[in-house]
């Protein structure tokens, strides 16, 4: 399907398509068993709904600022704690680390070479530049709190590109084959709190599709690996859905939240507010 940019915008036929009501008239008149298939009459007979330019404009940009609060919403639990980490303690640091919207670099053949060079150059090259500085937030902080979303039953793309980035051989772990035991973490262990938001709040331990979750366990290997094991989940979840479960489940968080701001926040220096 091609549009007539001249007179309906890319962003308001997507916007329109995904309405649910156009998705169960496309379900409804869509063929196909396996993988669905429209006919170009059934396309023609749709009969879009095209209201002036300026009009679609605005449409896209509700769109738009609708998801920007969706997003805001999902960092609400690490910012509580944030928050009344620093009304508890007025002189605590806060490093705020914000990976969703802007990811650390993937890494790429140049950084994989600087990374594993033997030895390893004194001042380190530029390209780990981003790795140094973001294994030197954890190493700051005395308490870790990070938002982590569901997507694809695994971690964002932009929380894997940090990991990759934080993950490093003489910096974080130690490895020696020889050794009885080859990796060896380099990290001081702290508390790490992980606040889960989940779509579908069945993914979550205990719910009947948390055999289908690869967060928690990814997350548990790959912290666990450099040192922190010292983990407190906390989770929210049926996001999707927006309805009574999705406020329970989010006040529960909320309650959560709370608690463990009192039982974890007794020291003064950092801590690492980091998002995903
Ligand atoms: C690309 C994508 C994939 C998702 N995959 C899952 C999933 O596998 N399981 C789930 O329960 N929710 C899933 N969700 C829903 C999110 O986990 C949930 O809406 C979360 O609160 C989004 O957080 P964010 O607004 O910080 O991205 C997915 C959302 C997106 C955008």
């Amino acid at each position: 399907m091609r549009p007539r940019r001249e007179s309906i915008l890319p962003a308001y036929l997507a916007w329109w398509l995904n309405q649910p009501d156009v998705q169960a008239e496309i379900n409804a008149v869509s063929g196909g068993t396996g993988i669905n298939y429209l006919r170009r009459q059934a396309v023609e007979r749709l009969g879009v709904m095209v209201p002036g330019l300026g009009r679609q404009q605005r449409v896209v940009e509700i769109n738009r600022l609708w998801r920007l609060e969706k997003l805001i919403e999902s960092r609400l639990d690490t910012t509580r704690f944030a928050s009344q980490r620093l009304e508890r303690n007025p002189g605590a640091q806060i490093i705020e680390r914000e990976v969703g919207t802007r990811s650390p670099a993937t890494v790429n053949e140049e950084w994989i070479a600087a990374a594993f060079a033997d030895p390893q150059p004194e001042p380190p090259s530029k390209v780990l530049r981003e790795s140094e500085q973001l294994i030197e937030e954890i190493r700051r902080a005395d308490l870790i709190v990070l938002g982590a979303p569901i997507y694809n039953f695994g971690m964002p793309a932009q929380l894997k590109a940090y990991f990759n980035q934080v993950g490093r051989i003489g910096r974080t772990v130690a490895f020696d084959p020889d050794a009885a035991e080859s990796y060896r973490p380099l990290l001081e262990d702290k508390p790490v709190v992980i606040i889960v938001s989940a779509g579908d709040g069945a993914m979550h331990p205990g719910g009947e599709l948390w055999h289908m979750s690869h967060l928690e366990p990814h997350l548990k290997t790959v912290l666990g690996f450099i040192g922190l094991t010292d983990l407190h989940f906390i989770r929210a979840g049926y996001d999707e859905f927006q309805d009574d479960r999705a406020k329970r489940s989010l006040l529960g968080a909320e309650r959560t939240v709370d608690e463990m701001v009192a039982t974890l926040c007794k020291k003064d220096s950092a801590y690492l507010a980091s998002s995903a």
